[in-house]
């Protein structure tokens, strides 16, 4: 992995606040890899942020203490149209590069939220007028749902809940918007992008493993398969994957490449509509309500159930966190976490909130977490996908 450093200077006043996002090999050398062998130590050891060529903030690191690619300083003093430039210390190992920045149009991708709910509700309404009659009693369900939230919290515009946290402050919100300015998923959405087009042995990529190539479809997963019987996530539909790649001992369903895939694909998808769908077939209707009875069971020593921290509590805090709305929390998965110094796709997010609880997650994408995510998009439908999401 080549190492890249993009760097943002603000100023107010006396202050530059600046940030650097990193990218970088954190090897502590004492992780094995998938053969058993220790992979050698490769980290940054220490970060010098100088202006103008001196003040020097120094700020030494560790595989350990590396908190994630993004780093911020403050400076005293600025001047006017000068950029601040951010520069890596000593690293061990391979020798260091610099790239400039990418042609990838990030922040171009505006969420075209109210476009995309306008054509939702055109939709919605076709589908009523062909649908059976125990479909009508799901989607009451999900207007119910939706005007359940719409109601708790009348400032909060119906397309806005898919920012979670975000939608339940103002202030939070302001954050959130600055963070989009220099979001830190950019890496992981490069590497999904480049790993979605990289052939595999046998010439054929990822992109063939998907309709349209796999742009602009993220609103249509879960869906439910009817020759398989079974709810096919975004996640699950990687599978097989080619396992030379994958480098960590975590599921493959949680690791850093599954979030940058999926991450990728929800960029591609920014501001469609989430579209699920009920085939009229029995068993997707048991998974919706097997995955509606899920959310909300109570279990865990806590005695939680999903619904009691997203449905009952939204806007409150939990220790440090802000809790995310029931309505729209899949259309921003994958997430950046600070906590987590990383990507988490929507397998780490469902078995960390299960641990939270003190329950015993699940496997990733068991079928109760697939049918509870089949539920959770169907009652989101009409709101758009805001994935990659970044989170405090
Ligand atoms: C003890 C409270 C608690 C319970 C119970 C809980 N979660 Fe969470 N959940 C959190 C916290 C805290 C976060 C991180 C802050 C946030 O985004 O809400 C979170 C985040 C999420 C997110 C990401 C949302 C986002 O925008 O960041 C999803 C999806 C999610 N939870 C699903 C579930 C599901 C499904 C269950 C039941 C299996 C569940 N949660 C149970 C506390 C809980």
């Amino acid at each position: 992995m080549a190492s890249t450093i993009r760097v943002r200077a603000t100023s107010s006043g006396e202050t530059t606040e600046v940030q650097a996002l990193i990218q970088h090999p954190m090897d502590s050398g004492f992780v094995k890899d998938a053969k058993g062998e220790i992979i050698p130590p490769h980290f940054i050891q220490q970060l010098t942020f100088e202006y103008d060529g001196k003040n020097g903030v120094r700020r030494p690191t560790g595989a350990a203490a590396f908190p994630g690619p993004l780093r911020q300083v403050r400076l005293q003093g600025r001047q006017e149209g000068r950029r601040a430039e951010g520069q890596l210390g000593r690293q061990q190992g391979r020798d260091r590069h610099h790239h400039g920045e990418d042609p990838m149009k990030l922040r171009s991708a505006i969420h075209l939220a109210s476009a995309a709910l306008a054509l939702a509700r055109a939709d919605v309404c076709q589908r009523a007028a062909a649908g059976a009659r125990r479909h009508d009693r799901s989607r009451r369900r999900r207007q119910g749902v939706q005007k359940f939230f719409t109601d708790k919290f009348p400032k909060v515009k119906l397309e806005d809940f898919v920012n979670g946290p975000y939608s339940m402050n103002e202030d939070l919100h302001r954050q959130w918007q600055e963070k989009e300015q220099f979001p830190p998923y950019e890496f992981s959405l490069e590497m999904g992008k480049e790993m979605f087009s990289k052939p595999f042995k046998n010439g054929k990529s990822y992109e063939d493993c998907f309709p349209n190539k796999g742009i602009g479809i993220r609103q249509n997963y879960p869906y439910f398969d009817e020759k398989e019987g079974k709810v096919i996530t975004l996640e699950l539909a990687f599978e097989p994957l080619p396992r030379g790649q994958w480098r960590s001992r975590r599921s493959p369903m949680c690791r850093d490449e599954m979030a940058a895939l999926t991450a990728y694909m929800a960029f591609t998808s920014r501001g469609k509509p989430m579209d699920i769908k009920i085939p009229n077939d029995p068993r997707a209707l048991a998974a919706y309500e097997n995955g509606k009875e899920y959310f909300y069971t109570r279990r865990g020593q806590l005695n939680f159930s999903c619904a009691t921290c997203h449905v009952q509590s939204p806007g409150e805090r939990i220790r440090a966190e802000m809790l995310a709305p029931a309505l729209g929390i899949v259309n921003a998965m994958p997430i950046y976490r600070s906590e987590w110094s990383g990507m988490g796709t929507t397998s780490r997010r469902f078995t960390t909130c299960n641990s939270q609880i003190r329950g015993v997650p699940l496997s990733p994408q068991d079928d109760e977490y697939r049918n509870v995510e089949y539920y959770l998009s169907y009652v989101s439908n009409g709101l758009p996908i805001s994935g990659p999401g970044a989170r405090p």
